[in-house]
């Protein structure tokens, strides 16, 4: 990178005093973003194994769900201590670190809108809503890193169901919790916090959306979003909210948190798609944490059965 010194910078050259901060927060969270693209550091790295939490409550699992694959699933270990929330830091470790100080209980999720039946639900009710379900998903993050984990949840639709949307609405927007006494990060303008991410109706309404409260039968450790996130497959990770507040039903495209900073680099839609690359990084290929040799990136991250939801559209410019 060629830096110039103070005295070689004509002023013309000067970026305005907001431009330049913008820029900085740009530079600073879409590097942090696309470190592990860049560097292909993936795994090898993980803290010390073991807890570095609290005991988290165990599940009534009682649904193997017909949509987990059987594909060898990580360890516990690696998917707790390799994590993005930024809200706790923009590296993959400080998560596990940092994010013990966020407080899960007491938990409302608001739930409003376009709905005939608007709803403030606890998150112990919300919990209880349908039989708690084991879905084994991949799970690929937009820098080249993939998972497999067991979560557990129920379809998302069940939720959406109940507080019965209006025609109005066409969007979802998931709005995450912003305490910026708990979340080190947070205090930092990385991104227009609260963190957001929105789905079109018909992709909320897919049945592998997952409404997501634990994993490996646990209730979700903090670093991965608890007590409750979304878990889209078939879409780059950070299309995940974790932590959720807030679920609002729009008539128009929401704005969410990577696209608002960097629309040229993240989109709205966000599937897995091999063929279409980061402007900084090919999305060809993915490594599995833990995993030495990467393997092959597949469309939809292999849930194929989502394609028709995009049929007519190009997924190039609706990347
Ligand atoms: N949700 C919040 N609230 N804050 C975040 O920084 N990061 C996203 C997503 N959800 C993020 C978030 C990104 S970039 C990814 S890849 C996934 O969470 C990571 O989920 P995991 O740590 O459980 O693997």
């Amino acid at each position: 990178m060629l830096i110039k010194k103070p005295s070689d910078i004509r002023s013309s050259e000067i970026t305005p005093k907001k431009v330049c901060f913008d820029r900085r927060k740009f530079l600073g969270g879409a590097a942090a973003l696309g470190a592990a693209a860049l560097t292909g550091r993936v795994g090898g790295e993980l803290l010390a194994p073991g807890r570095v939490w609290a005991d988290v409550a165990k599940l009534n699992v009682t649904v193997k769900s017909p949509f987990s694959t059987t594909e060898k699933m990580n360890s516990l270990d690696e998917v707790t201590h390799y994590n993005n929330y930024y809200e706790f830091g923009t590296d993959k470790y400080s998560p596990a670190k940092y994010a013990q100080a966020l407080r899960t209980r007491p938990w409302k999720v608001v739930v409003d809108g376009e709905v005939l039946k608007p709803k403030t639900f606890d998150i112990d009710d919300l919990l209880k809503l349908a039989p708690m379900e084991e879905r084994i998903y991949r799970h690929r993050c937009v820098e080249g890193w993939s998972i497999v984990v067991p979560w557990n949840g129920y379809s998302l639709s069940t939720l959406i169901n109940v507080v019965q949307p209006t025609s109005k609405a066409k969007y979802v927007q998931f709005l995450t919790a912003l305490d910026k006494e708990s979340m080190i990060g947070a205090r930092e303008p990385i991104l227009d916090w609260p963190y957001s991410e929105g789905l079109r109706m018909d992709e909320a309404m897919y049945p592998l959306t997952l409404l997501c409260f634990g994993m490996y039968g646990e209730e979700l450790p903090k670093q991965n979003g608890a007590p409750v996130r979304t878990v889209i497959p078939w879409k780059y990770g950070f299309k995940c909210c974790k932590s959720i507040v807030h679920i609002r039903f729009v008539s128009s495209q929401p704005p969410t948190a990577w696209n608002t900073y960097a629309p040229n680099e993240y989109g709205f839609y966000s599937n897995v798609n091999p063929n279409v690359d980061h402007p900084r990084w090919s999305q060809a290929t993915e490594r599995r944490l833990g995993d030495f040799f990467k393997r092959k990136t597949l469309m939809f991250n292999g849930y194929d059965q989502v394609a028709s939801l995009y049929s007519g559209m190009d997924l190039r410019k609706y990347y």
